[in-house]
Order: C-alpha cells, then sequence, then structure tokens
C-alpha cells in the first residue's frame, strides 16, 4: 500500500430519479394540506415517487451508471462500492453488495448508515481511503426510497420526502484539488427527533408495532428545524477553516435540500450570497442520502460548478448526524 497521501476528489456525477412526479395538489387529495402550506414552509412543489417494483438498488444502479459514463471510468476499475442509505432493500445483506452484482464489478462493498447526512460522511471516508492509497477508485452512492417508509396519513411528514439516487466517483485528483476540508459529527441525544421505533433490535416488528404504525419514520419537525438551522452554518465553517478559506471564498454551496427556509438561514448564517447556493427541494423534496449528490450532479450540468470551482456540501439527519466538504473541482 502507498503510504504516500495523495489529493482525491470526484471525477464524475450521476443521479437518477423515478419517473413518477407527485405534486403538492395530489397531496390536497390525499391529506389534509394545500399547496400553499407546503411551499410557503418548505418550498417544495413536488417530489419524485419510485414505482411500487423499484427498490433503492434500482436506483443506485441508475445513479452509479451515469457517474461512471460522466467519470469516462469503466466499472473494472471501481475497487470499493459504499452505499449510503436508510431505505437499503434489505435489514440485510447490504444493499451495496447487491449494487455490485448488478453493475458487474469486482469491488469490496458495504452501507453507510448516517440519515441524510449519509452522503457526505461516505464520500469524505471514500476520499480517505483514495488518499491513503488503499483504493485508486471508489463509487459513492446515496439513495433513498423514503416513499415507504413514510406514513403517508401523516400531513406533517408525508408532504417533505421523495425518492432518488446520486453517485460520484471518487479518484485521486491533481495536488490542491479534491477534498480540502471537512466536519463530520453526531449528537445521539437527539436520536428520537428523528426516527423509526420499531423493527429494529430495540423492538422487533409485531402485529402491534405495525398497528401502532411504530414502522414509519417519525419526526419532531421543529427541533429538526432548530438543529439544522444552527449546526449547517458552524460545520461549514469548521470544515472552510481546515481548508484554509472563508465563507467568501465559496462558488457553490451544495446544502442538503430538506426546506428552503432551513437552507436561506444557513446561507444566511455564512453570509454566503443567494447566487451561489443550490436549491433544487422545490423539484424534488428532501430525498435524503441522495439530495447532495443529486444537486451537486445538477449544479455541475448548469455549469455552476467547473474546473477549479471551490464547493461545500453540508448535510444534517438523523442520529442526530452531520457532516460538510469542502472540494475544489
Ligand atoms: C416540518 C416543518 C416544515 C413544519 O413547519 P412549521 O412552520 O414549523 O410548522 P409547525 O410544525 O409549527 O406547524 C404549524 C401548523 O401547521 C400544521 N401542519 C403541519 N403539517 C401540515 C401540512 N402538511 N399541511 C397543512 N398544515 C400542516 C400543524 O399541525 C400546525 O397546526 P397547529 O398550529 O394547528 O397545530 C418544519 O418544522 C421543518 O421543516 N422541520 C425540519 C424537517 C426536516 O428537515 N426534516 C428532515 C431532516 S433530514
Amino acid at each position: 500500500m502507498n503510504q504516500q497521501l495523495r489529493a482525491a476528489g470526484i471525477a464524475g456525477v450521476g443521479y437518477y430519479v423515478p419517473e413518477r412526479i407527485l405534486t403538492n395538489r395530489d397531496l390536497e387529495q390525499m391529506v389534509d394540506t394545500s399547496e400553499e402550506w407546503i411551499v410557503s414552509r418548505t418550498g417544495i412543489r413536488e417530489r419524485h415517487i419510485a414505482d411500487p417494483k423499484q427498490t433503492t438498488s434500482d436506483l443506485c444502479v441508475n445513479a452509479a451508471r451515469a457517474a461512471l459514463r460522466h467519470a469516462r471510468t469503466s466499472v473494472e476499475e471501481v475497487q470499493l462500492i459504499i452505499v449510503a442509505t436508510v431505505t437499503p432493500d434489505f435489514p440485510f445483506p447490504a444493499t451495496s453488495c447487491l449494487v455490485q452484482e448488478r453493475l458487474g464489478a469486482r469491488a469490496a462493498a458495504f452501507d453507510l448508515e448516517a440519515g441524510c447526512s449519509g452522503f457526505t460522511y461516505a464520500l469524505v471516508m471514500a476520499c480517505q481511503c483514495v488518499s491513503a492509497g488503499a483504493f485508486d477508485t471508489v463509487l459513492v452512492i446515496g439513495a433513498d426510497i423514503l416513499s415507504r417508509i413514510v406514513n403517508w396519513k401523516d400531513r406533517r411528514t408525508c408532504v417533505l420526502f421523495g425518492d432518488g439516487a446520486g453517485a460520484v466517483v471518487v479518484k485521486p485528483v491533481a495536488q490542491g484539488k479534491g477534498l480540502l476540508g471537512f466536519d463530520l459529527g453526531s449528537d445521539g441525544s437527539g436520536a428520537d427527533l428523528l426516527k423509526i421505533q420499531a423493527g429494529g433490535s430495540h423492538t422487533p416488528a409485531t402485529f402491534e408495532t405495525i398497528e401502532e404504525e411504530q414502522h414509519f419514520l417519525c419526526m419532531n419537525g421543529n427541533e429538526v428545524f432548530r438543529f439544522a438551522v444552527k449546526i449547517m452554518g458552524e460545520s461549514a465553517e469548521r470544515a472552510l477553516r481546515q481548508a484554509g478559506l472563508t465563507p467568501q471564498e465559496v462558488d457553490c454551496f451544495i446544502p442538503h435540500q430538506a426546506n428552503t427556509r432551513i437552507i436561506e438561514a444557513a446561507a444566511k448564517r455564512l453570509n454566503v450570497p443567494w447566487t451561489k447556493v443550490f436549491v433544487n427541494v422545490d423539484r424534488y423534496g428532501n430525498t435524503s442520502a441522495a439530495s447532495i449528490p443529486i444537486a451537486l450532479a445538477e449544479a455541475q450540468q448548469q455549469g455552476l460548478v467547473q474546473d477549479g470551482s471551490t464547493v461545500v456540501c453540508v448535510g444534517f439527519g438523523a442520529g442526530l448526524t452531520w457532516g460538510s466538504c469542502v472540494l475544489r473541482w
């Protein structure tokens, strides 16, 4: 193994969202809500919902193929696959192993669970692996089908989420490029704020847990909102400090797409002008671990992220967890 640290970063990005679109008007027919409430409180207008036959690994494979194409990398080169998800195809085996088989890769594979921060965690891990020389090519995928764990009778949560997958290929890059700084953290004292109560070793699934709807996602929205606004600014500042940069030097700020009001508050706190903040939550809702890589891929397609751009990604989510990465493209 090469003991020299080398620069590592993103060589290609790709994403996939299911075809079916669920609008706020559609939701008005399902729960007691309104287009006006959803848009004014969250900024979300529509979200993509997976076909009943689609699984998280299906979404992963589509996003991975797009990222490999963009990185001009063959599947034979992939040595490690990390899938960040909270909605794996099965409790086990890992979804990453299903993706490995479907892609026809000869690679190590594991899943990483850090809620909506999962992609930032996985990206940092992949970059460290490549920097250390342990692997040359790592496929990082953030994917979730939250529509399968959302309670479609609960208007407080079902309007917020959507399905999708985003992927990046991590490789050695020129010195001065790639991952320049990061900040990862957790606070398990907030574990109850966003969780699925039943189905794990704590409360195995029973008829009663199903009857009591404990297999659905439940959330204290107000507390998560407060946490998110505070942590996004703090975490991005720490990552930027590690990179030796200021918020003014950021070309594109890619926040976790949960809620426009959270994004606005975080941008304000960091003093990043709105023109540098990438937002697509209006079209996808909160796609959990997929949100940042989908946004990265769209920002790149739209020319907002170019060769030499300084990009900051910031995520937060269940755990509680948070993660920021500073990247030079
Ligand atoms: C969920 C969230 C949008 C709620 O927005 P809010 O402005 O705080 O709204 P509140 O929770 O105070 O609810 C205000 C009212 O709207 C109602 N309401 C909740 N959901 C509603 C919906 N979909 N449609 C209409 N009314 C709704 C509430 O019942 C409440 O009514 P009440 O005052 O009669 O009790 C907001 O707290 C949020 O975005 N939190 C963070 C969630 C998040 O990002 N989670 C993912 C983390 S990865």
